[in-house]
């Protein structure tokens, strides 16, 4: 699929066929994941694929919003290294680019679903503090991995309507010159 049609026809899926994904087709998404931007090179992430529907049905009670997330093939928890992330925690300055790496990994991945004809849905876990909890307990995460996204991944099963309003020209504000006052 070419990259610009891609980004364009991509929408959350939320009803899946009752078909798994070959791991060879989920391994070549997560590498495209891999391949994103991180602040410093950092890279601090870990994927973890989930089969268990038992855990998959579970999920609505750790995120509300994540009900339909037990008819997919399977669930990939994004998660963050808070250890390995570009950061600083010091007196004068504290900051983590660990969401942002974080998010666009999950990006590039919902992408790279699309392009091999799989639906997925970013269901947010990060910033939720409960949720990042309860996932971390529930999965038995040691401290330093934060878990960001969790992304259902399945064969479509239904054709989400495209938005005929998403492009907002009048949200690009184009500056030829910065004034100094
Ligand atoms: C940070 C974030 C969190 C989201 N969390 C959920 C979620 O918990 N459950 C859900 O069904 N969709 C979730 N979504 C998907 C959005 O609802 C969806 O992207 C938005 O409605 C636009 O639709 P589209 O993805 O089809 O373009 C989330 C999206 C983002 C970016």
């Amino acid at each position: 699929m070419e990259l610009m049609q891609g980004l364009l026809t991509r929408r959350s899926v939320r009803r899946y066929q009752n078909k798994p994904i070959p791991k060879p087709v989920i391994e070549e998404i997560i590498k495209a994941a891999q391949y994103s931007p991180t602040a410093h090179n950092r890279q601090p992430w870990e994927f973890l694929v989930i089969e268990d529907k038992e855990f998959m049905a579970e999920l609505r009670h750790i995120q509300r919003w994540t009900s339909f997330a037990k008819d997919a093939a399977c669930v990939v928890i994004v998660c963050g290294d808070v250890e390995k992330s570009f950061s600083r925690f010091k007196e004068d300055e504290t900051w983590s680019f660990i969401d942002v790496d974080c998010a666009i990994a999950t990006q590039s991945l919902l992408l790279a679903a699309w392009a091999k004809g799989i639906g997925s849905c970013y269901c947010g876990a990060a910033p939720m503090q409960r949720v990042v909890d309860a996932l971390r307990t529930r999965l038995n995460l040691p401290k330093n991995i934060r878990p960001f996204a969790i992304v259902p991944l399945g064969y479509p099963d239904e054709t989400p309507k495209q938005p005929d309003d998403r492009y907002k020209p009048e949200r690009i504000h184009w500056i030829e010159k910065v004034g100094k006052d």
